[in-house]
């Protein structure tokens, strides 16, 4: 198959959801479409299986919780899908939000019931930023919740989304009757089977048809006809060009765990959904079908194997093709390295590859070389932009616990830092060392992971802090700015690449020292323009 070809038929996507809202019995329901996997349940066992084999799992599994972001592929009609699997709990949202970096779009996963959730807004959010695809799903139809458009309405103003419904929900709840299928004017009844791997569709034209009656009952046909009949007074047409630009948001309706709805909702993601995107590096915007090999490091696995301590450093390919044994610069070390088993993902295996094209994610095996964001390349120069740190919510003064294990803790911090697992800021007053996360848990899986991994013992101490801001003043030499440093010198400190961090100790101060030095920009993101 030609370079091109491979580049169109790939699908990688993310897909993100408040816990519970059905993200995994999705995922696996459109593995089993791929015949990926044969068994409903095969990838919730997999998450227990991972977890057992390894001491750090060993945490998210006593917690119940899927810290591991995975990569999942399957073919379905001709198209390589790679779903990047994204922890739905907030401590890793972190996790989830470099995972965003190297999707193409997303399919977001909304419970009936209960509406447009926290973390569902967030990640939503970095998706709108980021101008990425955005597909929602409305699951649970089979239980009982709100008004269709009440929830097509919160959705808009919740996620600032345009949204336009390509089906909609006849009945709900004990009276669901099925979908009706906006994008392929066609009806699926609902029969509640979850093993029916492909609903029966009537096709239906014009819903005007006295066959409609027939089909779902008169009181449903009148609903429906009614319900279409507003949908298009006030939803735009669907258009193809709006989706992809992140301008207009198609929804779908449907039961995950009744495996219904998510045939149609594949077919028409891999119909619309974009192929790999081109990706802007500092230097330039870099497009797939470049001849040359580029990619870059959006997430760093630890031990999944504990008999080999190694790390496993999950790579996008942006353009050309990866392969086995050839040469590339790691650009931030300026250092050729050559990957003899690189791993490609596949359903939920991992299997040794020779050569991966854009889209793809391959697993390279690193003993330490490196960061979260490096960049591989065939000899160029580039950098690749967009994955900035996040304003952690919680920060920890961090201990040595054992004074003759300095150098390992050290050594680990290091390395936990490199893979994303919290952020490091050094105060500039007296050097010492605070830990900042998303969420408390973090904190233990630090403590944990230093003793286990590295033979190191680290105690903590509380350091109120309410945000980090990162620091960007207008004019570094002015008098503004000198006295910023001088009057707020307890509260700075550096980031670990040198950037420079303002810890305000509450909203107020933060408040009050932006109105005290308008010239001193203050950002909540280590990224900015
Ligand atoms: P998550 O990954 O987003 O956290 O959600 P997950 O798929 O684990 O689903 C959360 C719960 O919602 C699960 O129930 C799941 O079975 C249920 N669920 C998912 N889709 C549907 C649906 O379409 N209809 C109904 N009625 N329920 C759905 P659980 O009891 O928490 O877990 P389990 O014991 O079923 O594994």
């Amino acid at each position: 198959m030609s370079f091109e070809k491979e580049i169109q038929k790939r699908r990688t996507f993310g897909i993100i959801s408040h816990p519970d809202a059905g993200k995994t019995t999705l995922t696996e329901k459109l593995l089993l479409f791929g015949g990926a996997i044969q068994e409903a349940g095969a990838v919730k066992n997999n998450k227990i299986k991972k977890s057992a084999t390894s001491d750090f799992m060993e945490i998210e599994r006593q917690r119940g919780i899927s810290v591991a972001t995975s990569v999942l592929a399957f073919i379905y009609k001709d198209k390589k899908i790679n779903i990047l699997d994204t922890p739905g709990h907030k401590d890793f949202a972190e996790d989830t939000f470099r995972t965003l970096t190297a999707v193409d779009s997303v399919i977001v996963v909304i419970d009936v019931a209960k509406g447009v959730e926290e973390q569902t807004e967030k990640l939503v959010e970095v998706c709108r930023m980021r101008k990425i695809p955005i597909i929602v799903f409305i699951n649970k139809l089979d239980r009982e919740g709100k008004d269709a458009f009440d929830l097509l309405d919160e959705v808009e103003q919740k996620l600032g989304l345009s949204v336009t419904p390509l089906s909609f929900p006849i009945g709900m709840g004990y009276d669901f009757k099925g979908i009706y299928n906006i994008y392929e004017k066609n009806i699926n009844l609902f029969s509640g089977d979850s093993k029916k791997n492909i609903e029966e569709t009537i096709a239906f034209d014009d819903v005007q048809s006295p066959e409609l009656e027939t089909v779902i009952g008169e009181k449903a046909a009148t609903t429906l006809r009614d319900d279409l009949e507003l949908v298009n007074g006030v939803y735009p047409k669907f258009s193809k060009e709006k989706y992809l630009a992140s301008e207009q948001q198609p929804v779908f309706f449907g039961s995950a765990l009744n495996n219904f709805g998510v045939r149609e909702l594949l077919d028409c993601f891999i119909e619309i959904a974009p192929s790999p995107r081109p990706k802007r590096a500092e230097e330039r915007e870099v497009v797939a079908n470049e001849k040359d090999f580029t990619g870059f490091v959006f997430k760093i696995h630890a031990n999944m194997d504990p008999k080999h301590r190694d790390r496993l450093a999950f790579i996008k390919i942006v353009s050309g093709t990866f392969e086995r044994n050839k040469p590339y610069l790691h650009v931030r070390n300026n250092k050729k390295l050559k990957f003899s088993s690189p791993n490609a993902f596949f359903a939920e295996k991992k299997e040794i590859v020779d050569i991966s094209y854009p889209g793809d994610i391959v697993g390279l095996h690193d003993t330490g070389h490196f960061k979260i964001g490096d960049t591989l390349t065939e000899g160029e120069e580039l950098h690749y932009k967009g994955i900035p740190s996040f304003s952690p919510e919680h920060f920890r003064y961090i201990n040595n616990g054992d004074p003759m294990k300095a150098k390992p803790l050290y050594k680990g911090i290091d390395q936990l830092m490199d893979e994303g697992v919290a952020q490091l800021f050094t105060l500039e007053l007296n050097g010492r060392k605070i830990i900042g996360t998303v969420g408390a848990l973090q904190f233990e899986v630090i403590q944990y992971r230093l003793e286990h991994e590295y033979g190191a013992k680290c105690t903590y101490e509380n350091f109120p802090v309410f945000k980090a801001c990162w620091v960007d003043p207008d004019d570094k030499n002015n008098d503004e700015f000198k006295e910023f440093k001088r009057v707020k010198q307890k509260f700075l400190a550096k980031d670990k690449q040198g950037q420079l961090v303002f810890l305000a100790d509450s909203q107020f101060s933060l408040q009050m020292t932006q109105q005290k030095y308008p010239s001193v920009k203050l950002h909540f993101t280590s990224e900015f323009e």
